[in-house]
């Protein structure tokens, strides 16, 4: 089976008031089907570009991102678009949920973009949320939640349309330990049930090393953990 996503010599510099900034160097890297990675690195190692190239927000200046077997900058925007809408789900440390809509409304959030069912697609959102501790929360809009279970509704949302790849932009970056813990356990559990690849960043070693490989980003280059 070929990767899920591969980073081939990806480099990727930003102009700054200072002049050019070298963020990745030459980074290569390859994320197998089902199998959950770590993503390490001081702040403003590239950890957040490195996210944003997998989903084909960001484009790098030299080298490939592979998803599926597909070279996203050979594809025209549309299908690159689509590509993320069908294969790829996000997380980020800001959840991002839109507050006054219900938990449920907000997971169903992709499958309105996309056009999809919406039977199915509310059975779904339904089951998720059940699985992540929330079925009796689907009816109350997300402000009344706590970060820790905005955080499992926005996990619900990135996993409704079964991406083949799931990116979390740390996470747990915005809450207190206990439910940071809780929702990195959700992250783990859930991706390996749905068979989803995991590529997640975080500042905590103890939850990089919950992972099945762990990747640290250093000096425009990867390495990886013993
Ligand atoms: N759009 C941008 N323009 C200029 N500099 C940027 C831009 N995005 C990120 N950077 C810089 O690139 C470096 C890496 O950023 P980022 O990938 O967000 O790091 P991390 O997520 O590891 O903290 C940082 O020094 C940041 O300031
Ligand atoms: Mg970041």
């Amino acid at each position: 089976m070929p990767p899920v996503l591969a980073f081939r010599e990806v480099s990727r510099s930003y102009r700054t008031a200072g002049g050019v900034l070298p963020v990745l160097r030459g980074v290569s890297a390859e994320l197998p089907a089902g199998r959950a990675v770590s993503v390490s690195g001081r702040s403003g190692s590239g950890k957040s570009t490195l996210l944003h190239l997998a989903a084909g927000i960001d484009a790098p200046d030299a080298g490939e991102v592979v998803l599926l077997g597909r070279a996203l900058g050979r594809l025209p925007d549309r299908e690159r678009t689509r590509a993320r809408r069908d294969h790829v789900g996000l997380v980020f440390q800001f959840f991002h949920l839109l507050p006054h809509l219900t938990a449920e409304e907000n997971v169903l959030v992709p499958a309105l973009v996309a056009g999809d069912p919406p039977g199915p697609a509310a059975a779904r959102a339904r089951a998720l949320l059940e699985r992540v501790g929330l079925g009796d929360r689907g009816g109350d809009p997300v402000q009344k939640l706590s970060g820790g279970e905005m955080q499992r509704v926005a996990l619900c949302r990135a996993l409704l349309r079964k991406p083949t790849l799931l990116l979390a932009d740390e996470p747990t970056g915005n809450l207190d330990e206990a439910s940071g813990q809780k929702v990195m356990e959700l992250l783990l559990g859930v991706a390996r049930e749905e068979g989803s690849a995991l590529l997640y960043v975080t500042h905590s070693r103890e939850l990089a090393a919950l992972a099945d490989e762990t990747w640290i980003l250093h000096a425009g280059l990867l390495e990886r953990a013993p």
